[in-house]
């Protein structure tokens, strides 16, 4: 294998290097992101050799038993361990995923791992995403309607149109998508990005929204919705097989034909 080198004029430095016990069975290393904004040091990447005997089989199981038993300094969201929270998406082996479902049998080589691209960082693998959630919060992620509710029953809606919105409804807002777009890299303050137009798509096809008119008025925008320009890259991104590629699509649609 070879040997992993920064470029010369990389601002990047050479961080520090943690070795595996002498008696370590299965070594693996891994190449992690660490900046603190406080410190005004530029970033580095710190490399860590982890018995892989003694570990679990997921990069999030490493980051963990990295934290706890060599560098407590190092920081990373996670919570759920399983998928479903969304707070430990970052960048493994040159792709957006979630650490807790990314195996580290599947990362050929050293295990490289950097927090979502283009995005401000609070600490090492912790993007800052309050633009994203304001994102997010702006397409009125609820249902909306004027008339009554009936007095006896919930608002119900068939098992067909139940299925329409099944798959969209299962974003965890993990934002792989949205930071893989290269549309959403250079415009994040006026385009939307894959995943708050995907959730903007779910409710403006619920069938027990009584808003859909206002939700397509607000998104027919030269930025917000019409930045996407159908690289996909948020398809191939996302951890939950979702395709927001497809709903952004489906929204021009509507829009369209509304027009005639
Ligand atoms: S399809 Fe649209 S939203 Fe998805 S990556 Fe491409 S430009 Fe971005
Ligand atoms: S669409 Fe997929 S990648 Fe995007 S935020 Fe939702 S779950 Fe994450
Ligand atoms: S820890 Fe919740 S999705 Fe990974």
């Amino acid at each position: 294998m070879a040997q992993f080198r920064l470029p010369a004029n990389s601002k990047i430095k050479p961080g520090k290097a943690f070795k595996a016990a002498a008696d370590a069975k299965s070594v693996r290393t891994f190449r992690i992101y660490r900046f603190d904004p406080e410190t005004g040091e530029n970033p580095r990447v710190d490399t860590y050799e982890v018995d892989m005997a003694a570990c679990g089989p997921m990069v999030l199981d490493a980051l963990i038993k990295i934290k706890n038993e060599v560098d407590p300094t190092l920081t990373f969201r996670r919570s759920c361990r399983e998928g479903i929270c969304g707070s430990c998406a970052m960048n493994i082996d040159g792709l957006n995923t979630l650490a807790c479902t990314k195996a580290c049998e599947d990362v050929r080589g050293d295990v490289k791992i950097y927090p979502l691209p283009h995005m401000p960082v609070v600490k090492d693998l912790v993007p800052d995403l309050t633009n994203f959630y304001a994102q997010y919060a702006s397409v009125k992620p609820w249902l909306q309607t004027r008339t009554p509710a009936p007095p006896d029953r919930e608002r119900l809606q068939s098992k067909e149109d139940q299925e329409k919105i099944d798959r969209p409804s299962a974003c965890i807002l993990c934002a792989c998508c949205s930071t893989s777009c290269p549309s959403y890299w250079w415009n994040s303050d006026r385009y939307l990005g894959p995943a708050a137009l995907l959730a903007a798509y779910r409710w403006i096809i619920d069938t027990r929204d009584e808003a859909t008119g206002e939700r397509l008025d607000a998104l027919e925008d030269p930025f917000k919705l019409y930045r996407c320009h159908t690289i996909m890259n948020c398809t191939e991104a996302c951890p939950k097989d979702l395709n927001p590629a497809r709903a952004i699509a489906e929204i021009k649609k509507l829009i369209a034909e509304r027009r005639h």
